[in-house]
């Protein structure tokens, strides 16, 4: 189901027209709901994901609902050559891209001490590199043709105080919230802007599956006592912030990193610090929720 009508979005129609934004995991979640807001505003969009009858339904579905074009691609960013081959397609479908969202991410919660080094490498070899590899590969070739571009990287407030019992994820965001900082400065003066969004808690299918598996961790579906306005995010507010980011009208905002969640990083410790009172029952059957969860997954993966 298609999440917005034009009237959730802050912005005139066709504001977006004549650009082009790749998002990557943007057949799910956070990712469909950015994808959607560009492709309502006139962009043309291109979405990747690992599973590709998972991206595939969701650019039909995202066309079908609002016309426009989106183009859905089964590639799995822990790869340089595939990254590089769907770029490739990407540029000869219509040219340079103007924006890029890394939004693609893995995640679970786990007690550090639990981690094995593939665990570890799970998590950051999607997050840390992936991401990295995506922004190398169109960076290359707006450097190479003098393009300007914004970059707009989906991170966590864990950036900031810490990610405890996620800490493979918080360290990967933490990492791309420097790449954020270091490319503003390196690319910016050859017009390619870096920001970042910092979502607090918008629930979503990925998200809880991983995070709050079974439930346990009894992250509230409505009301959140650990955020200040006391809600979870609406998906229309981080839509409208993606846009006002990767649009030109927001050309002088460079290297920045902004929270919206709603005040909680500031009210609360560092991600799922409530977690601290689960023993091996809890953390043995949030392990094999989760694992049900990437084994459903994998049986569908096409790359
Ligand atoms: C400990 C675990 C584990 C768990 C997996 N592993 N789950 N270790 N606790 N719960 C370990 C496995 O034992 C294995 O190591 C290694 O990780 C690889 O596991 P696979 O299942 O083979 O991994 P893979 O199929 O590559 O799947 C990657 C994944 C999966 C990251 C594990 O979750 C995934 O594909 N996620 C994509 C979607 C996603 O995660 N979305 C959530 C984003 S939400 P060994 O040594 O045993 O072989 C988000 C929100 C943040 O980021 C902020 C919220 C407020
Ligand atoms: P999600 O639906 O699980 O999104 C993750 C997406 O990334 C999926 O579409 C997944 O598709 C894709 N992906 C994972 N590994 C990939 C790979 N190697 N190559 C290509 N695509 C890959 O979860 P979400 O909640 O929308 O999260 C989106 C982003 O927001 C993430 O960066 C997350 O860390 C961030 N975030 C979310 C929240 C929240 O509350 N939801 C809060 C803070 C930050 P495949 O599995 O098909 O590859």
């Amino acid at each position: 189901m298609a999440e917005f009508q034009m009237d959730d979005l802050m912005f005139r129609p066709g504001l977006m027209k004549g650009q082009r934004v790749l998002i990557t995991g943007g057949g799910t979640g956070l990712g469909k709901v950015m994808a959607e807001a560009c492709l309502m505003l006139g962009a043309e969009v291109y979405i990747w994901g690992r599973r590709g009858n998972v991206i595939e339904d969701a650019a039909k579905e995202l066309m079908d609902a609002h016309g426009g074009k989106v183009v859905g691609r089964a590639c799995d960013i822990r790869v340089p050559e595939a990254i590089h081959e769907a770029m490739d397609e990407i540029w000869a479908d219509g040219g340079a891209l103007t924006g890029l969202v890394n939004n693609a991410a893995g995640n679970f919660i786990s007690r550090t001490e639990d981690l094995s080094a593939r665990g570890f490498d799970a998590i950051s070899n999607i997050v840390f590199r992936g991401s990295f590899f995506v922004t190398l590969d169109a960076g290359k070739r707006w450097l190479a043709e003098g393009k300007r571009a914004s970059v707009v990287s989906i991170l966590t407030t864990w950036v900031w105080n810490g990610g405890p019992f996620t800490v493979p994820s918080a360290m990967s965001k933490a990492g791309l919230n420097v790449m954020t900082q270091s490319l503003a400065v390196e690319w910016g003066n050859r017009g390619i802007r870096f920001n970042a969004i910092a979502p607090g808690p918008f629930p979503t299918e990925g998200m809880s599956a991983r995070l709050n598996p079974g439930g346990q961790n009894r992250m509230p579906e409505a009301a959140d006592p650990l955020v200040p306005l006391n809600r979870n995010g609406e998906m229309r507010e981080l839509a409208n912030l993606a846009v006002y980011l990767l649009d030109p009208g927001s050309a002088y905002v460079n290297g920045q990193t902004i929270a919206i969640d709603g005040g909680a990083h500031l009210q609360g410790g560092g991600g799922f610090a409530r977690l601290a009172g689960w023993g091996d029952k809890e953390w043995e059957e949030a392990r094999n929720a989760i694992r049900a969860t990437n084994e459903k997954d994998r049986a569908q993966r096409t790359v």
